[in-house]
């Protein structure tokens, strides 16, 4: 089912909505059933090149003269292509839109199907997109071996072949290479049988079973001479894992992971895997991280193939998220797919929660999954209270615009979107209305409202909401606008009613839009009874009336408190009014146990009170009777989240005011630091792997803020490894942190050794770990030759080396000034260089430490005229005039609460 223009109504109510679609999306008029597609593919030191032809059967809903696809960088044969008896007239090309429009002679019939085909050819790239090229080293004859690969996703199908490609287009794809015998092909299915090429020696054509339905997207080949390290069978379903010959008789988490993921997924879904096999394919060199292609999912090598030795806890997690998230897609994405690109959130928001659930079944004691989800509560709460951030569901128009749709922000909001509705229905119906809308809309497209639907249905039968309400426009107040509410909840102590409403929260005053509001799920847990995993609403705040008064049937006694939205199941702030607050907050200084309150509450009433001082709704005296309560905390969660709000604070501060914060911190500090052995020892007594991140965290705050003998330690732990000339033993999981440490309180001599050890790095993974330590030396002469070294560099791990270090620099005093001078100097080359991503976080980074408003200016100025830096830049200014108020209006506030407290 398709019908695009009804989507456009529906989404955008705007009748510019016509105009546009006519734009960018293809014409409805032919629905194409099936590709014949055969790709011989040559791969030799002289010649890397391909040729193919296509061949798609067309069913024609509307009559039409003309037949529109998208194309582009791809030599077409004009005089080989045919439409069964049909002529073409002309051709026409539309570059904006990549669109290839053949004007027939003859109309073509409505209901009939006919026959394309095109003939066409084109190097194989090296942009690691479309069908490109990639090479490595054999590590034995030192040859260079060349391979072929795609990444179609999302819009690069386009390049490698004459196709409809958009995600709703599904077809069945039959898939024929030709290549040299001394190579192997893969795509999405296994091979059925192999002949000879009809003419070319030694050459060989393999046909591969026809392909389900799938959109243009995830269609995927590859030509190589890599080698299968392992094969496993488990549940139906074969695995193969290709690499370098030098990786395979390592082991790696991935060849036993992925079964596992795909039984749990199995099981959870209630839905079979379709295909007979699965690839996984660690290409040397690759756009992205991995990409979920059906039954032939790629790596990017670089980062995921290092020596257990080399590996550290954060890397190992992203990894392994990264392996659950692409299987996640298998369904999400592969089997239900978004209609188009502006519903994106519907594949990667579930496949990033699902794949946090899977790593928090495989390993618990890692509590893996949490910590991620804790990071992106952080990055969401403070990304949409800026004016400039968006909606996940949103309008996208060409190529670029949906590339840039794939932002961690899509992710990270679409998977907290899910997770609200998975707290909101509870397990059983949040899993019966998944399974129902994966069952039902298995080879078909969706969009959101699909979604809602499936879940509305088995919400209302297992009686989580009245039959009468309407899931689908409560949600849609979630994902078709940004930002998220501060609710205000007043008690009233003597009649125990409460009255709610709701407000836009920003972090700066000049944005208020009072229209905006959302469909507010209510739970409440009080003080008696804190149970935190009852997060079914008990009633909402709706929209358009933002208030509401309430009396709970379980009311609080006036002597208790009550807190609203427990496990911060939805991305809301809450203030309460003076009484509740300082109930809370009595509570958590003097309970052992804090009062049951869950640890995501707690780390989220650390960030909503700090918000809220910055805005002046509450008042820094507060914030730092809150902050007492840390002595008693014992979780990492809570312990990032206030020294995140704090550190935000700390690049505001200068002279003797920065002095007296760095006091503070180390008071804060200090007790946590005592509860945990010694830097020096590590080696000797490893901790255990669950440990390593609240470790990391003690060791690097502890060691940054000076804190007992932290710093010495670190040179213990370095001299006393690094004595007979072997680095690899100093505990992976901590010589960066004791580094960075070394590097801070050292000079040219331990500036010159981490740099040699950053040179002489065997892979990505080591390097990456050296660059962020590099980024903490005091002396900008010699972080300057770093620089040097990895803006110059033409080898892209290196240069992204640069990022990491220059964004660890800029949080550091010492180093921030100069390195932003330098960063500013070097933005033409910058830009050039790096995605809008890792701009973006640059530029972030060095925004939040302005305290000039010449500074503001200068940036503006140096930055404005390089269009990769526009939205970078706009989201950056935005945050410097934030802080800009946040000086005038609360610093003092914020100073004589500090002074209060050391
Ligand atoms: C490389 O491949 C091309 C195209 O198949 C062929 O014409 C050429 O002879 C090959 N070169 C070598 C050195 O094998
Ligand atoms: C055919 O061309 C007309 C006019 O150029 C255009 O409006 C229409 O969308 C095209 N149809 C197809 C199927 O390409
Ligand atoms: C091998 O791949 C790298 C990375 O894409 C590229 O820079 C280099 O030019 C390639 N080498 C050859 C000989 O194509
Ligand atoms: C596609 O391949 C299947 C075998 O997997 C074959 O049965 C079928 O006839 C092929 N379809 C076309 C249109 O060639
Ligand atoms: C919400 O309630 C609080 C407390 O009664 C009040 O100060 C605030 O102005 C109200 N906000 C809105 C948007 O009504
Ligand atoms: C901070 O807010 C609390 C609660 O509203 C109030 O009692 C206190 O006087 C305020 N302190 C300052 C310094 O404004
Ligand atoms: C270096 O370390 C290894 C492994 O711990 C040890 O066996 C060896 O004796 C050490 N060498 C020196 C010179 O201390
Ligand atoms: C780095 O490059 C800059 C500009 O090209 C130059 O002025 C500076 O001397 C170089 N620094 C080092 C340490 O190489
Ligand atoms: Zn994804």
């Amino acid at each position: 089912m398709f019908f695009p223009k009804e989507v456009c109504i529906l989404l955008y109510l705007s009748p510019l909505c016509w105009a546009i679609y006519d734009h960018y999306r293809l014409p409805t008029a032919l629905l194409p059933l099936h590709y014949d597609l055969r790709i011989l593919t040559h791969l030799n030191e002289t010649h890397q090149s391909f040729e193919g032809s296509v061949k798609i059967e067309l069913q024609v809903r509307e009559k039409t003269q003309n037949i529109t696809l998208h194309v582009k960088n791809l030599r077409v044969h004009e005089d080989h292509i045919s439409v069964n008896e049909n002529c073409i007239e002309k051709i026409e090309v539309n570059e904006e839109y990549d669109f290839y429009i053949l004007h027939l002679c003859r109309e073509l019939k409505v209901k009939n199907v006919y026959q394309l085909e095109m003939h066409f050819e084109a190097n194989l790239n090296s942009s690691e997109l479309g069908y490109y090229k990639s090479n490595y080293t054999d590590m034995d004859t030192k040859e260079l071996h060349y391979l072929a690969i795609t990444q179609f996703s999302p819009t690069f199908a386009r390049q490698a072949f004459p196709c409809f490609d958009e995600p709703s287009w599904k077809s069945t794809f039959n898939i024929t290479l030709g290549f040299h015998k001394n190579y192997s092909g893969l795509s999405n299915m296994p091979v059925l049988g192999c002949e000879d090429h009809e003419n070319l020696e030694h050459y060989i054509w393999c046909h591969h079973a026809k392909l389900l339905r799938t959109s243009t997207y995830l269609v995927a080949y590859s030509v190589h001479d890599l080698q299968n390290a392992a094969t496993i069978e488990s549940g139906g379903v074969t695995f193969r894992n290709w690499m370098q010959p030098k990786f395979v008789n390592q082991e790696w988490f991935f060849v036993q992971m992925a079964p596992k993921v795909v039984a749990y997924f199995q099981e959870l879904f209630r839905l079979s895997f379709p295909l007979d096999k699965i690839d996984q394919f660690m290409a040397p060199q690759h756009r992205f991280s991995a990409m979920e292609n059906w039954g032939l999912i790629t790596y990017n090598e670089i980062k995921f193939m290092f020596k257990p030795e080399d590996s550290w806890e954060e890397m190992g997690s992203s990894n392994a998220l990264t392996l659950a998230h692409e299987y996640a897609h298998q369904w999400f994405g592969n089997m239900v797919t978004m209609e188009f690109w502006n519903d994106l959130w519907l594949k990667e928001g579930p496949s990033t929660y699902f794949g946090y659930l899977v790593l928090d079944v495989l390993d618990p004691t890692l509590a893996r999954g949490e910590r991620f989800i804790a990071r992106d509560l952080a990055n969401f709460f403070s990304k949409d209270s800026a004016s400039s951030a968006l909606a996940i569901s949103k309008e996208v128009k060409g190529p670029s615009q949906i590339l840039a749709q794939f932002s961690e922000y899509v992710y990270q909001k679409g998977s907290l979107t899910i997770r609200m509705l998975h707290k909101m229905l509870g397990d059983e119906a949040f899993f019966q209305g998944i399974r129902s809308y994966l069952g039902k809309n298995s080879f078909e497209n969706v969009d959101q409202q699909d979604l809602w639907e499936s879940l509305q249905e088995a919400a209302v039968e297992n009686q989580i909401i009245p039959k009468n309400f309407s899931l689908s426009r409560a949600m849609d107040s979630w994902t078709l606008q940004s930002g998220y509410p501060l609710v205000t909840v007043i008690r009233d102590y003597q009649s125990r009613k409460i009255s709610l409403n709701q407000t836009r929260f920003y972090l700066r005053a000049d944005n208020e839009n009072t229209s905006t509001c959302w469909w507010v799920p209510l739970s409440f847990v009080r003080q008696k009874l804190p149970d935190f995993e009852q997060t079914h609403p008990q009633s909402w705040l709706e929209c358009p009336d933002s208030k509401k008064e309430l009396e709970l049937t379980d009311s609080a006694n006036p002597n208790e408190w009550l807190i609203l939205n427990p496990q911060v199941n939805t991305i809301f702030r809450v203030n309460y009014d003076d009484e509740n607050w300082k109930l809370i907050i009595d509570c958590l200084n003097n309970d052992p146990k804090l009062g049951g309150i869950h640890k995501l509450n707690r780390a989220q009433l650390l960030d909503d009170l700090a918000a809220l001082a910055s805005v002046r709704i509450r008042n820094y005296t507060q914030l730092f009777d809150l902050l007492k309560y840390l002595r008693n905390e014992p979780e990492l969660l809570p312990w990032q989240r206030a020294s995140a709000v704090l550190k935000r604070i700390e690049a505001l501060l200068e002279g003797q005011e920065a002095n007296e914060f760095r006091i503070y911190m180390q008071q804060l500090f200090s007790p946590l630091y005592q509860r945990f052995p010694k830097l020096g020892g590590i080696s000797r007594l490893p901790p255990s792997l669950n440990e390593v991140p609240m470790l990391r965290f003690v060791y690097t705050e502890s060691c940054r803020y000076l804190v007992d003998d932290c710093n010495l330690q670190a040179r213990i732990l370095i001299r006393s490894t690094h004595r007979n000339g072997t680095v690899a033993k100093v505990s992976s999981n901590f010589r960066d942190v004791a580094y960075c440490s070394l590097l801070e309180n050292g000079g040219a001599t331990e500036f010159q050794e981490l740099l040699a050890l950053f040179q002489n790095a065997e892979n990505a993974a080591q390097q990456r770990i050296w660059a962020t330590a590099l980024g903490c030396t005091p002396k900008f002469f010699l972080f300057q030759q770093f620089l040097n070294l990895t803006l110059q560099s033409e080898e892209k791990p290196i240069s992204d080396c640069y990022i990491l270090a220059v964004n660890e620099a800029l949080k550091r005093k010492s180093l921030a000034s100069e390195t932003a001078k330098h960063v500013l100097t070097e933005a033409k080359t910058l830009s050039e260089k790096f995605k809008t991503k890792d701009l973006t976080s640059v530029l972030m980074t060095l925004a939040g430490n302005l305290r000039k408003p010449e500074e503001l200016e200068e940036l503006n100025k140096r930055l404005k005229d390089i269009q990769q830096f526009e939205e970078p830049l706009k989201k950056a200014l935005e945050l410097a005039k934030t802080n800009r108020q946040w000086q005038m209006e609360c610093s003092s506030d914020f100073i004589q609460a500090l002074r209060n407290n050391i």
